[in-house]
């Protein structure tokens, strides 16, 4: 892909950002104005489920033997998360983005065949305390990054907006979770940052205390991440991947009234490990060397003013 002065910046969002996302755009336009290409990757968890209640779709989440929480897809769960990304989310990032005067383009994982994923009908869940076997599940692994769909707009000044669901080997849709979307569509464009915007302002010593914010987040090279709750194992998960990725260490970081993206902190560029192959999923790379690399997670208050 041709060489821009800025490089790459993808942004995830999520939560509170995608629901009202003007500080966000805002910030979008300021990066490409500086000459950075940008993608915005979305979930729409709140979506999903506001739009699970006005429907009265009964939604599940399930935790893996791993102790990682995630929405149970079944049926019903991927027609409606189809629904809510593609007809409630990305249409309101979409056109918030164009009235900051970006040239947005919105893409779910199954336009252009964007996004493949490896169908996982079968999952094993933890319930009761006993692991149980689920079938009909609609969830999948990502396999594959179109990058050459990606850099066709991004030369073409455009702003990818993408998000899941993602085109599985039997043809139809399945979920993919849109952090580690982000990690991979980041390694696979070769991106200079992955910044993940949530809810809350970092990742938590204690889930229930904004306050306690880690300014660093060890994660380790394999297993459970440090904190597996809903939400923010499969976030970690997916910066580890981004880092196994040749993407430098990436931030969870708050929405800001103000440069959510510019002031997010970053750590060093990453310096070992070998690009992936472009167009695929990085496959992660850990040795012993690696083992202790962090994820940078600084709250609003642990950013100089
Ligand atoms: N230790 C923790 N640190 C930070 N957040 C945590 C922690 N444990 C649980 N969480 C929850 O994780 C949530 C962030 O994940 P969540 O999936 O809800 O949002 P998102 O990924 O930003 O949005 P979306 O899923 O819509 O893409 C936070 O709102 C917080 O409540
Ligand atoms: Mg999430």
């Amino acid at each position: 892909m041709s060489a821009v002065p800025g490089g790459v910046t993808v942004v995830k969002c999520g939560g509170v950002v995608a629901l009202d996302p003007a500080a966000l755009c805002a910030d979008v336009a300021a990066l490409r104005g500086a000459g950075h290409q940008v993608v915005v990757v979305h979930g729409g968890s709140a979506d999903i489920d506001r739009l699970a209640e006005r429907l009265g779709v009964v939604t599940r989440h399930l935790t893996a033997p791993d102790g990682v929480t995630a929405r149970f897809t079944d049926q019903a769960a991927i027609e409606l998360l189809t629904m809510a990304l593609a007809g409630v989310t990305k249409p309101r990032l979409v056109t918030a983005l164009q009235s900051a005067g970006v040239p947005a383009i919105g893409l779910t994982g199954l336009d252009g065949g964007l996004l493949r994923a490896r169908r996982k009908a079968v999952q094993r869940a933890v319930l009761d305390g006993r692991t149980v076997v689920v079938r009909d599940n609609h969830g999948g692994r990502l396999t594959g990054v179109d990058h050459r769909l990606l850099c066709a707009l991004l030369a073409d000044s455009y702003v990818p907006v993408v998000s899941p669901p993602a085109l599985a080997e039997h043809g139809l849709p399945v979920n993919v979770d849109a952090d580690r979307v982000a990690a991979a569509v980041a390694a696979a464009l070769h991106a200079s940052t992955v910044v993940f915007l949530t809810s809350v302002p970092g990742v938590l010593a204690d889930p229930a205390d904004r306050g306690s914010v880690l300014p660093v987040c060890p994660v380790a090279p394999a297993g459970p991440p440090p904190y597996t709750g809903r939400g923010i194992g499969l976030k970690l998960v997916a910066a580890r991947e981004a880092l196994a990725g040749g993407v430098r260490p990436p931030a969870v970081t708050a929405r800001r009234r103000a440069d959510p993206v510019r002031r997010a902190p970053r750590g060093p560029a990453a310096a070992e490990g070998p690009h992936p192959t472009a167009g695929r999923c990085a496959a992660p790379r850990w040795n012993a060397v690696t083992l202790c690399r962090v994820v940078t997670a600084t709250g609003e208050r642990a950013l100089p003013a």
